[in-house]
């Protein structure tokens, strides 16, 4: 019944409002049996409410769905599921207390009595999935406590367990290892050699190259174009995605390095990483490189004192400080832009106004209260330097798109104007065009005196960026290496483990 020149799944005219304001226009959109289709644009542009629209999250304020050349009303994420419509989200949405094996049937055991739900069949078919995937994940242990990136293997298994039709993924490569989205992108091709369809959302243009056979490019909730990925240049696609020329990034002009403001003497915490010393100077920027998992994460929050080492030393301007918890940190005038900002950053119910301020209380209340006015300034100077796009500053933060909420974290560490600054991949699911803005903010901060600490596993923006590039490598620091030196190649050496053992070297 399937024949190939009819579409999967067509969509006319969608729209949608959010409390009377259009975050969507009449996009029209046929997809095709057997194809990876990349959904681009800039943060904001109405990617993920599509795909949410498709996969039952919300209700269209207009247009249709047809799949097969049937009329679909897709009411709820469990008529989608049936329909065979998987949306793997772009915050993972787990049970975290369940286990791995558990999420992976959840929704799907309708409503078995426990004592006939057949856990040791779910428990062979999730260890069947993961060696599918090619990844070692113990299917019986909860889902706190795994990595971000072990989530997202998760969440993907389950669209395989289900055996969806269309599958859309929601910048599923942004936590991956190059090694896993390698055997993401193997998985996808199968899939759809399979005849499946995929839906790729990712603002990493090379993997949209690597991987579809069409793009589709959306701006201000529009659909400006769909297309053979081979028929569209890089810079095609950007001027389709942003309707202007990109800003260059100019490379960090030489700040004047002053004295060490940050310094680490054989930081360890077992298990997570050992005997790093490292010095960050006033002025200047360092990056930290390596693979996902490497430990850099846990660098970044025992400076921080979310997760304090077990022995070593911290430095800040010549002092040596006890760190044991944030507030401990902030004292210290260091200020960190977590990874994961779903769960450590965003008050997700508060406004996005509030977001913003709530790391500088004192400023924007000189008195005894909170200054409406001041929260309101800082937040709209934020909201246009970074160009963070909103409705009202008064709107939940929640409300934002992905890529938004992270430029409002970014925003609220910058304003507290801190004299070292760790970044833990700040440009993650940031759009290419407001990518340069941003470097150029971390370059005035660096020449403003600040001493900067950047984890990227973007190497082009390392090598963009900073004075000097530390890599690490299984908790251990492997390279130092000056801005003049570095290369793609010599950091990726560098990051890749030497030992064939998993995990971290006791
Ligand atoms: N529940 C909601 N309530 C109000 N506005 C919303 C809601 N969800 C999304 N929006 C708005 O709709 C617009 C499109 O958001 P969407 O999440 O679809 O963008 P996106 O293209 O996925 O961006 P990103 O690349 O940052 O993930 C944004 O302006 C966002 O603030
Ligand atoms: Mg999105």
């Amino acid at each position: 019944m399937t024949n190939p020149e009819t579409a999967l799944l067509s969509a006319r005219g969608i729209s949608k409002q959010f409390a009377g304001i259009e975050v969507l226009s009449d996009v029209d959109l046929d997809l095709m049996p057997g194809e990876i289709h990349a959904l681009v644009g800039e943060n904001g542009a109405g990617k993920s409410t599509f795909a949410k629209i498709l996969a039952g999250v919300y209700r269209p304020t207009r247009g249709s769905l047809s799949l097969n050349d049937q009329h679909v009303d897709i009411t709820s994420p469990i008529v989608a599921q049936k329909l065979g419509v998987t949306l793997i989200h772009q915050e993972p949405i787990s049970f975290p207390d369940l286990s791995v094996a558990e999420n992976l049937v959840l929704g799907r055991l309708n409503s078995a009595p426990l004592a006939r739900i057949p856990w040791q069949k779910i428990t062979r078919d999730a260890q069947a999935l993961m060696a599918l995937l090619g990844v070692s994940i113990d299917v019986t242990k909860p889902m706190r406590g795994l990595s971000i990136a072990d989530q997202q293997m998760v969440e993907i298994a389950r669209s395989l367990a289900s055996n969806s039709r269309l599958i859309i993924m929601d910048e599923p490569t942004a936590p991956l290892t190059p090694k896993e989205v390698a055997t993401l992108f193997v998985i996808a091709r199968r899939l759809r050699d399979e005849g499946r369809t995929i839906i790729f959302i990712s603002h990493r243009l090379e993997e949209v190259r690597a991987l579809c056979d069409r793009v589709t490019v959306f701006r201000d909730g529009h659909k400006v174009a769909t297309e053979r990925t081979a028929n569209l240049s890089d810079s095609d696609i950007i001027r389709l995605m942003i309707g202007r020329p990109l800003k260059e990034y100019m490379h960090k002009q030489g700040s004047i390095i002053g004295e060490v403001a940050l310094k680490l003497t054989n930081l360890t915490l077992p298990g997570k990483f050992h005997d790093i010393s490292l010095a960050v100077k006033k002025g200047e920027i360092v990056g930290l490189g390596g693979l996902v998992g490497a430990g850099r994460t846990d660098v970044a929050q025992a400076i921080f004192g979310i997760a304090p080492a077990a022995s070593g030393a911290i430095e800040v301007n010549g002092k040596l400080v006890k760190i044991n918890s944030p507030t401990d940190a902030i004292a210290h005038g260091l200020a960190f832009v977590p990874e994961d900002r779903a769960q450590s950053g965003i008050f997700r119910t508060l406004a996005v106004e509030q977001n913003i301020t709530a790391a500088i209380a004192k400023r924007i209340a000189p008195a005894m209260f909170i200054s409406r006015f001041l929260e309101r300034r800082f937040a709209q100077d934020s909201v246009a330097k970074l160009r963070i796009r909103l409705a009202s500053l008064r709107q939940p933060i929640g409300e934002l798109s992905g890529g938004n909420q992270q430029k409002a974290i970014l925003a609220r560490w910058l304003l507290t104007d801190p004299s070292i600054l760790i970044l833990d991949e700040p440009t993650r699911g940031i759009d290419i065009g407001v990518k340069a803005e941003f470097y150029d903010m971390i370059g005035e901060l660096a020449a403003g005196g600040r001493a900067i600490l950047l984890i990227s596993s973007e190497l082009p923006e390392l090598l963009a960026l900073c004075d000097r590039v530390l890599v690490m490598s299984e908790g251990r620091l492997t390279a130092d290496i000056p801005r003049r030196e570095a290369t793609q190649e010599l950091i990726m050496q560098a990051a890749v483990p030497r030992s064939t053992h998993q995990g971290v070297a006791a």
